[in-house]
């Protein structure tokens, strides 16, 4: 598939996405939650798009060093839910760059009823054509969504290239391990967007490439499977949602491909990783 291809199948799978702003407003109503009077510490039990909630994110943003002058990067940054958090927990300043317009429309709305807009700003741009000029951003953040991103050389190349000398890339990711069957890849290809994925050690080695001290990488695989049966669990308790918003057949296929995903995590075939990595002066591009 081409890149520009891939761009178009990534963007129809989210915009027909179970999480999404009309299911998060839906939620809350039912929920009880007065939107009116809507803030950051409610919305961010709704809004998050990657594994092991609000943890996942403090944890990039004290390895990353992220304090209230910092800018911030979010690069996919889906609804905004980690963007707003950080801004609101860390009082930096967040921008975030989405692929899919219906996402990033959402995020500056719910953004909007949290009345952090001035803090937090949203842009349609292709990770791989980053819209900004060099050494723009203090820190660079992605989480669970460079997985879809084709050209792993060029994003990372990107991503340090708007990251400031001695900032930090701080992200986690879906990726590749060993005995990944070709037929599966190509359904989770298609069904989750995912593109060619990334590895432990060819992120090692694009981002000190790039320029980067790795400081540090972690493994997630065996944590992400537990939380991935339970995501799982969380996708079929929205199916009365998911259906009257997208349909019975777009809940059945999210449902199908949804189940090899975990069961390919769990199987050790498909893994996950966190990375920390420091733009060095010295070997700088
Ligand atoms: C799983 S969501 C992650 C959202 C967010 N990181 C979070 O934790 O809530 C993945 C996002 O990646 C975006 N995306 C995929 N390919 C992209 C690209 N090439 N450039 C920018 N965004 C992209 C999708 O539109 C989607 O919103």
């Amino acid at each position: 598939m081409s890149i520009e291809a891939h761009a178009r199948s990534v963007v129809d799978i989210y915009d027909a996405h179970p999480i999404n702003e009309q299911q998060i407003v839906d939620k809350l109503k039912l929920d009880d939650i007065d939107l009116s009077t809507l803030n950051e510490d409610i919305l961010q039990n709704y809004d998050m798009d990657h594994y092991d909630g609000v943890e996942a994110i403090d944890k990039l943003a004290q390895s990353a060093g992220i304090k209230t002058d910092s800018h911030v990067l979010d690069v996919a940054s889906g609804m905004g839910g980690p963007a707003r958090y950080l801004a609101h927990n860390y009082g930096c300043t967040v921008t975030g760059i989405d692929l899919t317009q219906s996402r990033v429309e959402g995020a500056k709305r719910l953004t909007e009823m949290t009345k952090m807009s001035g803090q937090v700003d949203f842009q349609v741009a292709n990770a791989l054509e980053n819209p900004f000029p060099d050494q723009k951003f203090d820190v660079v953040i992605g989480q669970e969504a460079w997985c879809h991103i084709p050209d792993k050389k060029r994003l990372i190349a990107e991503c340090v290239r708007v990251t400031k000398v001695g900032g930090y890339l701080a992200f986690t990711d879906i990726l590749e391990c060993t005995g990944l069957r070709a037929d599966h890849r190509e359904v989770l290809e298609q069904g989750l967007g995912y593109s060619e994925l990334g590895t432990l050690a060819g992120y090692r080695e694009l981002l000190e490439a790039s320029g980067c001290v790795v400081e540090d990488i972690e493994d997630l695989g065996a944590r992400w499977g537990v939380i991935l049966r339970q995501r799982l669990e969380m996708y079929r308790g929205l199916e009365a949602q998911t259906i009257d918003l997208l349909g019975i057949e777009a809940f059945r296929r999210w449902d199908r491909v949804y189940t090899l995903y975990v069961d390919q995590i769990e199987k050790g075939h498909l893994g996950g990783g966190r990375f920390l990595a420091r733009k060095s002066t010295q070997n700088a591009p």
